[in-house]
């Protein structure tokens, strides 16, 4: 991919020389009635930078300077919304595979009639310089290893749990691999499309496709950050403790307002104001500093009634209630707003009949 080396203003240069070089020969051989085709077998001659003599692979070019070309290969959640981001960002997504009729539809009804649309993901390798998988985790290693990428080329998935590293069985020589995980919740596209400004996007690679895909964060108003070594696993379970976790949260809470006869929209009406209190207590006074409730207070009794109503009401809610309050009691200990023994009657209370 000759934007990957956007910064190496030299090799440009050079390239960019011998190929008027190569115009004025060319020209000279036609004066002279003979045609040749200047391309060196082997090699590349799509723009100013020559690509490595073992590639001989017609994908898209960009042009120096110019953001690569992109394919998608997924049109689900990520696929779709990241696509449209990108559109909108005026990075050129030039492709879309999706084994799906009906999405890759959506996919070019959104971007535009333009965009090449595949059933096969190795078909949309052909047309562009930069892959993003934007399948299931589980898919992302062997999906790739039925790649195969060219010098130039770069791939990378929106996985944020693996490494690059599980792209590798579709690297070729001179290929890249990396990752580029937006941190947001894509639930449904209008919501996820207007939070990626301004949202974290984790990217991961060899320096030089880091710096595009750094482009391709700010690009769509997100923010790009680089994951200490080895801690991608940890980043991803906290931020799925931060989404799914939450929705976990929210449906105890609605099972267990169930008892007092609201449905799930009252349950949300009614407690969502206070979920968002709290949150904006933490924003404002940090975690531990917004911790309320009967652990801060050390009402071991509270803590009591509450279990037996959960028996009665909501017995599959007990054992996160339990899980959390036990928490707190650790919050309000490290806060130094519970004595001692005051943690030890909670404790008490929350082993209940266990
Ligand atoms: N959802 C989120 O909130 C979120 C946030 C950040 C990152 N991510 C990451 O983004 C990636 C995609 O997640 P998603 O939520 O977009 O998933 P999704 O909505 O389920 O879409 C996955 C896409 O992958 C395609 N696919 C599934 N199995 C395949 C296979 N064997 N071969 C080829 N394509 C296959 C699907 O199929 P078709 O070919 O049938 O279209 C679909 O288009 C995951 O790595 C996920 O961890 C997700």
């Amino acid at each position: 991919m000759r934007a990957w080396d956007r910064g190496d203003e030299v090799l440009a240069e050079r390239a960019r020389q011998r190929e008027e070089a190569d115009a004025e020969t060319l020209e000279e051989l036609e004066r002279e009635g003979i045609e040749l085709d200047p391309v060196t077998p082997g090699t590349h001659r799509h723009g100013d930078l020559e690509h490595p003599s073992d590639h001989a692979h017609p994908h898209a070019h960009s042009e120096p300077g110019e953001r690569p070309v992109t394919g998608i290969i997924g049109a689900g959640a990520v696929g779709l919304a990241l696509g449209i981001a990108l559109d909108r960002a005026g990075w050129p997504v030039q492709a879309v595979a999706s084994r799906d009729a009906a999405r890759r539809d959506r996919f070019r009804d959104a971007l535009g009639a333009r965009v090449r649309a595949f059933a096969e993901p190795t078909a949309l390798v052909d047309d562009v310089e930069l892959v993003i998988l934007a399948v299931p985790d589980d898919v992302v290693a062997p999906l790739a290893a039925t790649l195969r990428l060219y010098a130039g080329q770069a791939i990378v998935h929106t996985s944020g749990v693996l490494g690059a590293d599980a792209l590798a069985p579709a690297l070729g020589a001179g290929s890249q691999a990396g990752g580029f995980h937006p941190l947001v919740a894509f639930a449904d596209l209008e919501r996820a499309l207007a939070s990626l400004p301004g949202a974290t996007v984790a990217i991961e690679g060899d320096d030089d496709l880091v710096a595009h895909l750094a482009d391709m964060a700010e690009a769509i108003g997100a923010v790009p950050v680089r994951l200490v070594a080895g801690s991608k696993a940890a980043y991803h379970a906290a931020a799925v403790m931060a989404a799914g976790g939450v929705v976990a949260l929210l449906d105890v809470i609605r099972e267990i307002a169930a008892a007092t006869g609201l449905d799930e929209a009252g349950a949300l009406r009614i407690y969502l104001p206070l979920v968002e209190q709290t949150i904006a207590n933490a924003r404002a006074l940090g975690v531990a500093g917004s911790l309320t409730g009967p652990a801060p207070r050390g009402d071991a009794g509270t803590i009591g009634l509450h279990l037996a109503a959960l028996d009665t009401d909501a017995a599959a809610a007990k054992a996160v209630y339990r899980a959390l309050l036990e928490r707190d009691v650790v919050i309000a200990e490290g806060r130094g707003s519970l004595a001692p023994d005051a943690a030890k009657r909670l404790r008490t209370a929350l082993a209940g009949d266990r």
